[in-house]
């Protein structure tokens, strides 16, 4: 008999993830609240560009891929796996309702044995907390006929070397059994399981790698800052620092954070260890100094403008790039966005292009972008790349004489007076 697999929700995660458990040889059923993500799949249409649609359309067509909203479809599962939103609320903590409803959708139709994996970014002790209870209320005695562990997603959009196959994944569960099992059953589609003692350490692994990120990350934003005011180049200093074969790990400035994940996650453990009366400094600074980004850059843009006598209001600025990093399709937590927002609000006249995303949504209507030939031809004040994608000819953008403040060292090896970095 073969081993079916239900992933609850399909987003960037839950269709790559999907499509790798599909192609080991697993009937793979994908549920989703939305109809419009699940008739999608069905039709063989990739949400990510990690996942081609060839990938997905020979797998619908073999039977071995299918989206649904129905969720008793995972009464026939033999492995569960929650791949769910965990964003922030407007206060700034975490919002874990969409595990809850996900959870209570599914406890009612899980079968017995059934292995059950939250693979949703969160704080230790959610699997334990959030989850066990809804399936002991239905009288489950977990480690015995069910199985639950967590495994922190790791998927990096874009990345072309890392996928969720040959990307180690970390897997804990709430019992030894449930670990075991757990592992077992990711072993057979993913290259490398790398067990830890609980699901909270896996929990936690998660939260450390992101936090790990946010602080190099805020640790180099601050350089930034201070490199401007001494006139030195940031990224040449990290570069240099970087030569270095042991000891130090090069992180790059930017505009501010973007995501899903980055900006988010620390926030997690942080509001947990307030929780428990804990202040996790190093978090807070490091959002501290994040989260101003945008609000630098766009006094640098101010600073610029007015070296060529002109003020913010009333500039036509080109915004080169909105999606939160390079090479994909992603605006979540977008610092471009931030970045537009501002300077709009300050009377500038902005408009944007980006390769990769033809519209975004701006206080509730639809912003598109301009095109490359319109890049190429149309006068701006201000040039500035908050998203340096690979596809772009920085060259074109750098000879046009148009100032550009570059948050991103896109024109690295150009030379010129009206070239800026952060
Ligand atoms: N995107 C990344 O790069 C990334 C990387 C690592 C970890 N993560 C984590 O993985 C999780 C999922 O992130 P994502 O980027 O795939 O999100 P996403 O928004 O792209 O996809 C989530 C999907 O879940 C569906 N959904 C929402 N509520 C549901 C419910 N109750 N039942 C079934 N489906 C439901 C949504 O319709 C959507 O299709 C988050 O916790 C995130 O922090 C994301």
């Amino acid at each position: 008999m073969e081993t079916v697999q239900a992933v609850i929700g399909l987003g960037y995660v839950g269709v790559p993830l999907a499509v790798a458990f599909a192609e080991s040889g697993f009937k793979v059923i994908g549920v989703d609240v939305s109809e419009e993500k699940a008739k999608v799949l069905n039709q063989g249409t990739s949400i990510t560009p990690d996942v081609s649609d060839e990938r997905v359309q020979a797998l619908v067509a073999e039977g071995r891929l299918e989206a649904t909203t129905d969720f008793s479809r995972v009464s026939e599962a033999d492995l569960i796996s929650i791949c769910v939103p965990t964003p922030l609320s407007k206060s700034k903590d975490p919002d874990i309702s969409y595990i809850v409803s996900a959870c209570d959708a599914i406890v009612p139709h899980v079968k017995e044995g059934a292995v059950v994996v939250l693979e949703s970014t969160t704080y230790p002790g959610t699997t334990r907390e959030i989850i066990l209870p809804r399936f002991e209320k239905r009288g489950f005695k977990v480690g015995e006929n069910l199985f639950l562990a967590f495994s922190p997603e790791r998927v990096d959009p874009g990345n072309e070397t890392w996928n969720i196959r040959n990307t180690p994944k970390v897997v804990g569960g709430l019992t030894k059994e449930c670990g075991r099992r757990a592992a077992e059953l990711y072993g057979r589609a993913l290259e490398t399981i790398i067990p830890v003692q609980s699901a909270e350490s896996a929990e936690m692994v998660k939260l450390l790698e992101n936090t790990f990120r946010a602080i190099n990350i805020g640790l180099v934003n601050e350089l930034a800052m201070v490199c401007s005011r001494l006139g030195l180049n940031a990224w040449e200093i990290i570069d240099a620092a970087a030569s270095k074969p042991f000891g130090f790990m090069a992180f790059r400035p930017g505009p501010g954070l973007g995501g899903h994940c980055i900006p988010i996650d620390p926030l997690y453990l942080s509001w947990k260890m307030r929780m428990l009366d804990y202040r996790v400094r190093f978090i807070d600074l490091a959002d501290e100094v994040n989260s101003f980004m945008p609000e630098y850059v766009v006094r640098r843009c101010g600073e610029i403008l007015n070296e060529y006598e002109k003020s913010v209001k009333g500039s036509r600025v080109l915004l080169m790039g909105v999606a939160y990093k390079k090479d994909i399709d992603d605006v979540r937590e977008s610092p471009a966005l931030d970045l537009y927002e501002k300077l709009v609000h300050l009377g500038a006249r902005v408009v944007y292009h980006d390769p990769y995303v033809k519209s975004f949504n701006f206080r509730g209507e639809t912003t598109e972008g301009i095109s490359w030939d319109q890049v190429c031809r149309e006068d701006f004040d201000l040039i500035l790349i908050a998203t340096d994608h690979s596809r772009t000819d920085y060259a074109t953008l750098a000879k046009r004489g148009i100032p550009v403040l570059d948050t991103r060292n896109a024109l690295k090896g150009f030379e010129g007076e009206h070239l800026f970095t952060l």
